[in-house]
């Protein structure tokens, strides 16, 4: 069964590490997989309840609709103090709002960059807890956190260059496509 995988980005600033990472990932998927990026979560007002009752804004229904159209979402996020970036919970609260709720049920795997030697392992368990609100179904391993990124990644040329992680993360890809198949079944 072909499958296609949807990356979420944590952070907006165009050198990021950790989109470089989602940046790389279609070259490692695995035979059968597919795998694009979402929209940007910069795109997403600030959640009040007051506009959600004026009706969803285009770029939470669009993600909605992608995030529903897809067999599985990589979360690719930076830490930020000691948790998600605000941008990305902001992005979460708004879809947790939506029926049906798109991220129920659906396979999640997490990847976190970082300059520092946790590689963001801190943020991971944040938003694992996180999910289960959403119940999504969430990866358990392999884990991926990229510490001391900054020498693995060419942020510049947004370019995962080091081999031992392109390896690590195709074979958290491998594990997801498993995840999701045995879902679909
Ligand atoms: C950080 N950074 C950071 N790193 C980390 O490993 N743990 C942390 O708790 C934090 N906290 C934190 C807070 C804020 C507000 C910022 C701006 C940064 C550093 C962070 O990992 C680094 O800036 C990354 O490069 C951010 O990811 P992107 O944008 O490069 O993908």
């Amino acid at each position: 069964v072909p499958l296609h995988f949807v990356t979420l980005l944590g952070s907006l600033r165009r050198k990021s590490l950790n989109r470089a990472v989602a940046k790389a990932l279609p070259a490692l998927a695995p035979e059968g997989v597919t795998i694009s990026p979402l929209d940007s979560v910069g795109a997403f007002p600030l959640y009040d309840a007051d506009v959600q009752d004026q009706g969803f804004p285009a770029p939470v229904q669009l993600m909605a609709e992608q995030i529903r159209a897809a067999d599985g979402v990589i979360i690719v996020t930076p830490e930020y103090n000691y948790s998600m970036p605000g941008v990305l919970k902001n992005a979460i609260d708004w879809l947790s709002r939506l029926a049906p709720q798109p991220l129920a049920g659906k396979p999640v795997a997490i990847q976190t960059a970082s300059p520092g030697v946790i590689g963001g392992a801190r943020a991971q368990y944040h938003l694992r807890q996180t999910l289960v609100s959403l119940d999504a179904m969430v990866l358990n391993r392999p884990e991926a956190m990229i510490g001391q990124a900054a020498q693995k990644i060419d942020a510049e040329a947004q370019e995962l260059t080091d081999t031992a992680t392109r390896d690590f993360l195709a074979r958290q890809l491998v594990a997801l496509a498993a995840l999701a198949r045995k879902l679909k079944a």
